[in-house]
């Protein structure tokens, strides 16, 4: 794959697909983290005098124009940030976008409105593909986390520009998370955890392959505890894999990796909060959290990691006090000598809340591509730039 230092930029049209899919409150933009990370890009563009196009979905509109969904915010946001001109362009089908693209001047900045108004985003429609193609003499994708979906701006434009390749905020994406896929520095470690088996029986079977322990928290291990025959009185669990959950632990037997699942838990019994063992687990419990002797345990299991990846928070951890063994490992994590990766939406809120989203060697801004790139997937968004 190419990267935007391969490309002579001066004078090109250079579209930016980007990942500006950012948490807003009323317009307001509440964590930038997005759009920070692809201003190294940006900048590189504007400095080589290129013209920046950028390109970005917000939220899913389902190809109507919902203004709640549009980019303007963000357009507002980069207006303050860069020492450019930056310009909007509302809709690249309109009859003004030829004059628009022929007044774009090197070194300027012009974003496109929500690309996920338009139907042919999603449905990869290559006519569509066509239509933003126009906006590329060299088209870069420097959006890791949409990277999974085979859309217009990911897959269907770069079979119609012959100049491709990825951004800065791409290759930090991969350079860190080929880590994991690659050949990882052992002992290698996993967490996991939220609330699915079946969303994540993939990314828990392809790291049995390569980890030598995994450590399994959230709703996910209850559905592991039933498996091994514990009453859960009335927790969340799906009763339809627990088969499957004992099958993995069975293909972990086999290949010598060490399952941790927790040993106590925190439960609300009748709007009590109270702490207990396994079998202590009453008909009416909820399990919400992981105990204090679990923390120990993941703890300890932790030391000595030379690479660790997690993903998912291991109990309710939007909801205090189900927090604590979620932010307690975040916080173990933070201080391990080893390389730390996290990944996923929830995970890196769960660090935030903890206080130590700078001591990880990385946090993956992607959430469901994340997930497919460590079940081992190709993503299509990457395929499509090989050549
Ligand atoms: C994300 O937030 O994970 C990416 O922006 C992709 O969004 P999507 O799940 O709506 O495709």
């Amino acid at each position: 794959m190419k990267s935007l230092r391969d490309f002579n930029l001066k004078g090109k049209k250079v579209l930016i697909r980007v990942d500006f899919n950012v948490p807003m409150e009323n317009g307001k933009i509440t964590d930038d983290t997005r759009i920070i990370e692809t201003i190294p890009t940006i900048n590189y563009v504007v400095q080589s005098f290129g013209k920046v196009i950028l390109c970005s979905h917000l939220g899913r509109p389902k190809g109507k124009r919902v203004p709640e969904y549009s980019l303007k915010p963000v357009y507002e946001y980069l207006k303050k940030v860069l020492k450019v001109p930056v310009k909007f362009l509302e809709d690249i089908t309109s009859e003004e976008t030829d004059r628009v693209l022929e007044d774009l001047k090197e070194g300027e900045v012009l974003l496109l409105e929500n690309i996920r108004f338009y139907e042919g985003e999603t449905k990869n429609d290559l006519e569509f593909a066509k239509v933003l193609a126009k906006f590329a003499d060299i088209f870069i994708n420097d959006a890791f986390s949409v990277s999974h979906r085979t859309h217009a701006s990911v897959v269907g434009v770069a079979q119609f520009v012959s100049e491709k390749g990825i951004g800065f905020q791409m290759e930090k994406e991969l350079k860190y998370l080929s880590k994991i896929v690659g050949k990882p520095e052992r002992p290698f470690y996993a967490i996991v955890g939220g609330s699915k088996v079946s969303t994540k029986i993939g990314v828990l079977r392809n790291l049995l392959n390569k980890v030598d322990k995994l450590i399994i928290g959230g709703i996910m291990a209850n559905t592991f505890l039933a498996a091994k025959g514990y009453s859960l009185g009335d927790s969340l669990f799906e009763h339809d894999y627990i088969d499957v959950a004992k099958q993995i632990m069975k293909e972990a037997k086999e290949q010598e990796v060490k399952i941790y699942l927790p040993v106590d838990v925190v439960v609300e019994r009748n709007e009590e909060i109270k702490e207990i063992s396994l079998r202590e687990i009453a008909k009416e419990d909820k399990i919400f959290d992981i105990g204090s002797e679990t923390v120990k345990l993941f703890s300890q299991a932790l030391e000595g990691a030379k690479t660790l990846v997690w993903n998912g928070p291991l109990g309710y951890f939007e909801k205090a006090p189900f927090y604590k063994g979620t932010v307690a490992i975040a916080r173990k994590i933070a201080v391990l000598p080893s390389t730390t990766i996290a990944g996923g939406g929830d995970t890196i809120l769960a660090i935030k809340l903890a206080g130590v989203e700078t001591s990880f060697s990385y946090i993956s801004t992607a959430g469901g591509a994340f997930l497919e790139y460590l079940q081992g997937k190709e993503l299509p968004g990457l395929k499509v730039l090989k050549i």
